[in-house]
C-alpha cells in the first residue's frame, strides 16, 4: 500500500471501509438510488472506484465525474460520452455482449439544451434518449451509473444558466428514478462534497414570498426518494490498524503511544489527514530524526503549509455563498479557529452584524455543518471545528 496524498485511492492503495461498501451494495441490491454524502477528502471517490474496479457479478458500473458541466446540455453530454467512450464499450464484450453490439451501433450527433439528435436523424428529449441507450441492456444486468460532483454540477447549473434548468434536471432524474423498468436497468449513486440538499433547497431562495418557499420544498420533493448513505471518518481501531500499514509499507517503526498521539492530535480520522502527515513525517525521519512525539507535532505544522490541501475549505465559501453570508461564515470560523469553540449567542451576534436574521444564520450553520467543517455534538449550543488540522490552518491561514 502507497502512501498516496490527494488522488483518489485505487487497487492496492485502497484500504478498508468493509461497512460502507457493504451499505452501498446492500443498498444496491434492494434497488435503491443513492446519495453518497461525506465532507469533502473524506473518501467517497474512492469508494466509487473501488465499486467499479470490484462489482459484484451482474452489475456494471460506470464513474462519471459531472463537476465542469455548468449546464443541463453539458451534464448530459457528460453521461452520453462516459456510456459511448470507447473503453467502457470494449469492457462491456465479456459482461453485456449483446448491450454491447447495441450501444456500439448508436451514433449520437449533437446534445443540446432541448435534447439529443442521434445520427439516424432521431430527435429525443434527454430522458428519452437516454433510455434508447440502455434499452438493449441484457436483462440480467444492471448499470451502477456513479455520477460524482453532481451537486456541484447543480449549483453551476444554477449559477451560469438558470434555476429551471437546475429543477429540470432534478425532475428529468426523478422521473428516471420513479419508471420500474428503467430502475430495473440502472441505478444511480449521486455524490459529492457539498450537500445536495442544501443546494437544492438554496433554489430560488432569492425571491421572497410564498412562490419561494414552494419551490424550496417543491426542490426537495425532487431528491427525497434516495437513499442517503453517510461516509463517516474512520473509528479510532480502524485508524490505527490504517496507520500501522502505512508505517510498515514505509519501513518506519512506530511505537503505540506515537500511533496514539498522532491520532489523538488529528482526531478527525480521516485517511487523507492520516496520510498527509506520515508523508510529512517520512520526510523527517528521512533526514534522520529519530521518531517521537516532537516530530509528529512537527510533521503537522509542516503539513499545514500545503496550501492546495486546505484552500479549497475556504475558496467553497466564497463561491457558494451570498457577501454577507460568506463573511458571517468567515468570522465565525475565525473566532472557533481562536478559542476553540463558540456559542450560539455569539454567533447571533455576528449575524446581526452582518445584516442576517436568524434563519439565514441558522442556514448557513447548517451547510458548515453538513459541509463538515464544524459541530455540535458536545452541547447542541455549542460549536468547535470537526477536525484540528483544519482548524489549525485556518487559525494560521484565514484569521490572522
Ligand atoms: N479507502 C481509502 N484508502 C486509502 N486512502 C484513502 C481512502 N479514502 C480516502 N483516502 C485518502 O483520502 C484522499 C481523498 O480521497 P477521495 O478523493 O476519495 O475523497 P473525496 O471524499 O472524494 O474527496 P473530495 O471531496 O475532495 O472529492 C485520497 O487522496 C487518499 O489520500
Ligand atoms: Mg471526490
Amino acid at each position: 500500500m502507497k502512501n498516496i496524498v490527494g488522488q483518489a485511492a485505487r487497487s492496492t492503495n485502497f484500504w478498508g471501509r468493509p461497512y460502507e461498501l457493504a451499505d452501498i451494495w446492500e443498498a444496491i441490491d434492494n434497488g435503491s438510488h443513492i446519495l453518497l454524502c461525506a465532507p469533502r477528502r473524506v473518501g467517497k471517490t474512492s469508494i466509487m472506484y473501488k465499486i467499479v474496479d470490484e462489482p459484484k457479478a451482474n452489475y456494471i458500473p460506470i464513474y462519471i465525474d459531472t463537476e465542469s458541466a455548468d449546464s443541463e446540455a453539458e451534464f448530459w453530454s457528460k453521461v452520453f460520452n462516459a456510456l459511448m467512450e470507447e473503453d467502457f464499450i470494449a469492457s462491456l464484450k465479456t459482461k453485456a455482449k449483446n448491450f454491447m453490439d447495441q450501444i456500439k451501433n448508436i451514433n449520437v450527433r449533437s446534445i443540446t439544451m432541448e435534447g439529443v439528435e442521434f445520427g439516424d436523424g432521431d430527435k429525443l428529449n434527454h430522458k428519452q434518449a437516454f433510455y434508447r441507450l440502455i434499452k438493449d441492456l441484457d436483462h440480467d444486468k444492471k448499470l451502477i451509473i456513479m455520477i460524482d460532483e453532481f451537486a456541484q454540477t447543480i449549483e453551476n447549473i444554477i449559477k451560469y444558466e438558470e434555476s429551471k434548468n437546475a429543477i429540470s434536471l432534478l425532475k428529468a432524474h426523478r422521473e428516471l428514478r420513479q419508471d420500474q423498468k428503467f430502475s430495473q436497468k440502472v441505478t444511480f449513486i449521486y455524490a459529492g462534497s457539498i450537500g445536495l440538499e442544501s443546494v437544492v433547497s438554496k433554489i430560488d431562495a432569492g425571491s421572497i414570498g410564498l412562490e419561494s418557499v414552494v419551490s424550496k420544498i417543491d426542490a426537495i420533493k425532487h431528491i427525497n426518494d434516495l437513499n442517503n448513505i453517510k461516509v463517516p471518518p474512520l473509528t479510532f481501531p480502524e485508524a490505527e490498524q490504517f496507520t500501522i500499514a502505512l508505517f510498515k509499507s514505509a519501513e518506519i517503526k512506530i511505537n503505540k503511544t506515537d500511533i496514539d498521539h498522532l491520532l489523538h492530535t488529528i482526531h478527525w480520522l480521516i485517511p487523507f489527514y492520516i496520510q498527509l502527515i506520515t508523508q510529512e513525517i517520512k520526510k523527517i525521519c528521512r533526514r534522520g530524526q529519530k521518531l517521537d512525539q516532537t516530530v509528529i507535532d512537527q510533521a503537522i505544522q509542516n503539513a499545514l503549509d500545503n496550501r492546495n490541501h486546505f484552500e479549497s475549505w475556504q475558496s467553497k465559501l466564497k463561491t457558494a455563498l451570498g457577501n454577507n453570508e460568506y463573511l458571517f461564515c468567515k468570522e465565525v470560523l475565525n473566532a472557533i479557529s481562536n478559542q476553540k469553540e463558540i456559542n450560539l449567542l455569539d454567533i447571533m451576534n455576528i449575524a446581526s452584524k452582518h445584516d442576517l436574521n436568524d434563519s439565514e444564520a441558522k442556514d448557513c450553520l447548517h451547510s458548515l455543518i453538513y459541509d463538515g467543517y464544524i459541530n455540535n455534538n458536545d452541547n447542541n449550543k455549542t460549536y468547535q471545528f470537526n477536525s484540528p488540522i483544519l482548524r489549525m490552518w485556518w487559525n494560521k491561514n484565514v484569521a490572522n
